[in-house]
């Protein structure tokens, strides 16, 4: 979408970090911006910092995955705005620790947030954006912990490989409706993710730290040199102009994903599929194709 000022972005988790520098970037192309949020306080204080800037914003309280509530806050987007152009499901926690001490709790909320609410966007807003017929964008946050894994961080890491095999293959389906999709995939970016677990509903239990103090102030540290929110805005806004696949600006992590991508071509480098399997995936293709034709 070349053009963006006038047209409307929505922006869950807008109230903090990557949601709000990706607000200010929009707010900066002229566009109008819903920023959606479940922490009530810092989406009141976003919404002045955007209003500052001369933006045309909205705040809404919402917990993304909870699925009537997505419906009702894109209802009143709609009501304030009269369409929504970008859709950015943004809204992500963190929880660390080894799955095999993992509750359920665990899994639910962040599986629930990080890619249920991602979800919830998609289902409540990409069939609203094909019936409109003009185009749009979607973007996706997942992260770098989406295209690699690593011990302790493991919850995390599911929900982003999901949102990340999520997003290419829905790039795939709207690319015919003239909609692009664009998914995020950063290492640090100085947010608040750290203390995810402020957002955590008393309902799920337990919402002590895996680490110990010692580990929280070591893992601070390592955001020292992180990207901020709104330089990080930028480029999103920039992916969403030219509908670029990926925004992946932490290239300190290309030769450790090299060396997975190698290892994987390693196992290929055998003798040639035999034909029929290779026609095979073609027909696949054509059987999928047709559903588009209907
Ligand atoms: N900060 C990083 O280094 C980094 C790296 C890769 C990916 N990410 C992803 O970026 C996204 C934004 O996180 P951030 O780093 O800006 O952290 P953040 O904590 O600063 O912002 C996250 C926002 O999401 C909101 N939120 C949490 N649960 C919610 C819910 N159920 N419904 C609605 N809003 C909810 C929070 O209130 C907060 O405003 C997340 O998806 C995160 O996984 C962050």
């Amino acid at each position: 979408m070349k053009e963006l000022a006038g047209k409307c972005a929505f922006v869950t988790g807008g109230a903090s970090g990557v949601g709000l520098g990706m607000a200010e970037a929009f707010v900066g192309a002229g566009m109008k911006v819903v920023i959606a949020d479940i922490e009530v306080a810092a989406l009141d204080e976003a919404a002045s910092k955007l209003a500052a800037l001369g933006g045309d914003v909205h705040a809404i309280a919402l917990d993304v995955s909870d699925r009537a509530a997505m419906q009702s806050a894109a209802d009143e987007a709609e009501d304030r705005f009269g369409s929504v152009n970008v859709i950015c499901n943004n809204a992500g926690v963190s929880w660390r620790g080894f799955m095999a001490d993992a509750s359920y709790d665990d899994w639910d909320w962040v599986l629930g947030v990080n890619l249920g609410g991602v979800v919830n966007g998609i289902a409540t807003f990409v069939p609203r954006l094909i019936e409109a017929g003009e185009g749009g964008h979607v973007v996706n946050t997942a992260s770098m912990a989406g295209l690699m894994a690593s011990a302790g961080n493991s919850i995390y890491c599911t929900s982003k490989f999901a949102v990340v095999g999520l997003s290419e293959g829905l790039r795939k389906e709207l690319a015919p409706k003239g909609i692009g999709v664009t998914v995020l995939c950063p290492a640090a970016i100085k947010t608040n993710i750290n203390r995810a677990q402020r957002n955590r509903p008393d309902a799920l239990g337990d919402t002590s730290e895996a680490l110990d103090a010692d580990g929280m102030a070591l893992l601070d540290k390592s955001f020292d040199g992180g990207t901020d929110p709104a330089e990080f805005g930028a480029m999103v806004l920039d992916a969403v102009q030219n509908d670029a696949p990926y925004v992946i600006p932490h290239q300190e992590f290309a030769a450790a994903y090299r060396d997975k991508v190698e290892g994987i071509m390693d196992i290929w480098s055998g003798e040639a599929p035999p034909a029929m399997r290779v026609e095979g995936n073609e027909l696949r293709k054509q059987a999928f194709q047709r559903m588009w034709e209907r």
